[in-house]
């Protein structure tokens, strides 16, 4: 059943009034210290207001993540106080914009690891950081019948990318479907690889099975027939430890607005060697080193790939960003996401009539802090529209960008809610009291 209203009639609406927090009502973990969520909360002013009559529960981060103050601050810093073109200027404001825009390079090669901050390309966003290894690498190096190993799993952006360059070099693509626990199959990606296989492009975590990929392993495999590796780590860098030499892989991509920062920048990580021997993407101002009327010479990485006048505001708010994370720690926030991952696992369970997509947690599956789910006869977005209008709780609904997955799973949507180190286990507890309260709203038209 899809109720697609925009607003619940008022005679439809709840008047139950909702239960306040308690001491009895905190979860234990919650009385006895305060948890990185409340701790970290007050950070975000976003998160401290009413939405609809009901305090904003925030449960739809794998979307984007809110922005802590330290960041904002930065934004406004740069804008108030030395908002100027990069690279080009030789006055003070040119100059100090230069050096805070290569600064924020320089952290996010340090936070990911990377032994040099000229392997980092600032992009628009992680699909444009595809793009960019797609159109670069993919269209000089994949020929016809060379093989491109992806899983059915992927971020659109993680396939549309290379449906195109397959389309336009005759490469083919391969897809790896899921265990019967709801994971990609990584023994069958490994059976796939072979002499013609290219490139392996794949998700570090999946935005929606909140499934966890062995790529240390899979690049290991991938280089021993020769492939090179492309992780999109956009559901991992803002979460964990994320370790681009001990991962070893050859092309890495994530989205600064998944992890604290602004929108407008994402960023490629590339293997020099293997930047310095790819071709322009996109042509302009900044990426050249000479112009002549009928041809022009590069400028070496990453200038060659940042064409036109970069996101400087922004990359400097990421890496404000990157600060604020890294002043928490990547193992604490990761250690505490998946003690919240385990809770909202537990709770969503128990509500009859759900089934929640991806593996089980266990002792050796770790999930991501982040569900997937259905309720059996109730359309995921008549859920959404519920738990925002009448609980001010944001979820998402719709096929997440995985339209493929969807479509294995013989779904055409779900639902899903996704954590961040901000929220709590009260956050979780108001979810699914929220949600149990709209089930049977909706059991009430049976
Ligand atoms: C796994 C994954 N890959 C790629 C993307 C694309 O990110 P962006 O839209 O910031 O480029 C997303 C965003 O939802 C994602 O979750």
């Amino acid at each position: 059943m899809m109720m697609a209203f925009s607003k619940i009639p008022q005679s439809l609406s709840f008047t139950r009034p909702r239960p306040r927090p308690t001491a009895s009502s905190l979860s234990t973990a919650e009385t006895q210290s305060p948890c990185l969520g409340h701790s970290t909360r007050p950070n975000f002013p976003i998160l401290h207001q009413e939405i609809n009559g009901s305090k904003l529960v925030y449960l739809d981060n794998a979307a984007t993540s809110q922005k802590p103050t330290a960041v904002l601050n930065a934004l406004h810093d740069y804008y108030e106080a030395y908002n100027s073109n990069v690279h080009r200027g030789v006055h003070f404001l040119s100059a100090k914009a230069t050096d805070a825009y290569e600064l924020a390079r320089k952290k996010v090669a340090t936070f990911i690891n990377a032994s040099d901050s000229r392997e980092i390309v600032f992009t628009r966003n992680a699909t444009e950081a595809i793009n960019l290894v797609a159109y670069s690498w993919g269209l000089t190096n994949l020929k016809s019948g060379d093989e491109v190993v992806l899983t059915i799993a992927e971020h659109h952006s993680n396939v549309v990318p290379w449906q195109i360059v397959a389309q336009k070099t005759g490469a083919v693509l391969k897809f790896v479907s899921l265990t019967d626990d709801e994971v990609p199959d990584v023994e069958a990606l490994r059976e796939l690889l072979s002499k013609n296989t290219k490139l392996v492009v794949l998700h570090h975590v999946s935005n929606m099975l909140a499934s966890v990929l062995p790529i240390e392993d899979i690049v290991l495999w991938a280089h021993d027939v020769g492939a090179k590796v492309l992780v999109d780590a956009c559901q991992s860098v803002p979460h964990m430890v994320v370790d681009v030499q001990s991962l070893n892989t050859d092309f890495l991509v994530a989205s600064s607005h998944k992890m604290c920062g602004p929108t407008g920048i994402g960023f490629l990580y590339g293997k020099s060697e293997l930047l310095a021997a790819m071709p322009p993407f996109l042509g302009g101002g900044e990426m050249i080193a000479d112009v002549f009327l009928d041809h022009s010479t590069y400028a070496e990485p990453p200038s060659r790939f940042e064409a036109g006048t970069p996101a400087i505001g922004e990359a400097v708010g990421l890496g404000a960003a990157i600060d604020y994370l890294s002043g928490i720690g990547m193992q604490k926030i990761h250690e505490y996401e998946v003690e919240l991952a385990n809770y909202l696992y537990g709770s969503l369970r128990e509500v009859p009539n759900v089934r929640i997509y991806g593996p089980a947690p266990s002792e050796t599956v770790t999930r991501a802090a982040l569900c997937c789910f259905n309720v059996e006869d109730i359309h995921p977005t008549d859920i959404a529209t519920i738990l925002d209008q009448q609980h001010g709780v944001a979820i998402r609904s719709g096929h997440h960008c995985a339209q493929p997955l969807h479509r294995y799973l013989g779904i055409n949507a779900s639902a899903r809610a996704s954590l961040y180190f901000y929220n709590t286990k009260h956050d979780v507890d108001e979810f699914i009291n929220a949600l149990k309260d709209t089930i049977s709203f909706f059991s009430s038209f049976k």
